[in-house]
């Protein structure tokens, strides 16, 4: 039994002020067992919300890094650097990044990525998921095996907890548009059985999140899916309540 994962993705938004409120609130309300919970601020409040959560059940994570260790690379942070200030999880591969911000992070870059990340005993989040003309063109199931397979490329991990997936239909990020529970399955299942071909045994108790218009009303249902393991929430983590009432439907879709 996998322990339900809720991560907020709070991508470009806050204040260092509110970064470090919306942090304490998370901390204070987190679930004293049952469900993990971590948070992934904007990078340069990272410091900020590590020490709002410090001695708490929450979690810190990075949305993005170098595949670099040092050196020069104008405007790059290293693995060693987030794990500096304190951050457990890094981001990789959000659809944002693969299809919108950074036409170099293609497959190959966030496979250097999530190599660095395990270098430095970091956890990868690996976002995969399709565009709505691929699942229009009947393409979901391959997009998300290359994906996969080229992210994880010479990928070995020794504990299920090393690594984590998420699975984030494109279509559904941001939209309210949420893929319904049986679609979330049939996703989460193929993407098990490629962690399974990968990592044998091990792939049963690595968490495989879904992200994509996650909100209260709709989480226990889809975390109630056999192989969906918890939730990565953009909108709805910038609400401490709304956040908190995900990771507590989360709990309740496991019990
Ligand atoms: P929304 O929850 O806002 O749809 O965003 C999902 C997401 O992109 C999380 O990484």
């Amino acid at each position: 039994m996998i322990t339900p994962l809720i991560l907020g993705n709070w991508k470009m938004n806050t204040t260092a002020a509110t970064a470090a409120a919306l942090a304490r609130e998370v901390a204070q309300g987190a679930p004293a067992n049952g469900v993990s919970l971590g948070v992934c601020p904007p990078l340069v409040y990272l410091p900020i919300v590590a020490e709002a959560c410090r001695g708490s059940r929450v979690a810190v994570g990075a949305q993005n890094v170098a595949y670099e260790k040092n050196g020069a690379f104008t405007g790059e942070v290293s693995a060693a650097m987030l794990k500096d200030v304190g951050a457990t999880y890094v981001l990789l591969g959000h659809s944002e990044r693969r299809h919108t911000i950074d036409p170099h992070e293609d497959d190959r870059v966030i496979n250097r990525k999530l190599l660095a990340v395990l270098a430095e005993k970091l956890v990868p989040v690996l976002c995969v998921g399709e565009t709505l003309a691929e699942r229009e063109a009947g393409r979901t199931m391959d997009v998300i095996t290359t994906q996969m397979k080229q992210g994880l490329a010479g990928v070995k991990i020794a504990a299920a907890n090393e690594l984590v997936i998420a699975y984030e239909p494109v279509w559904a990020i941001g939209t309210g548009k949420v893929a319904t529970p049986a679609q979330a399955q049939e996703a989460h299942a193929h993407t098990r059985s490629l962690l399974r071909a990968q990592f044998g045994e091990l792939a049963k108790g690595i968490a495989i999140l879904y992200g994509g218009s996650m909100k209260p009303d709709n989480a226990r249902e889809i975390c109630s899916q056999p192989d969906v393991n918890g939730g990565l929430i953009g909108g709805a983590s910038l609400k401490s309540a709304d956040f908190l009432a995900i990771a507590k439907a989360a709990l309740e879709a496991t019990r």
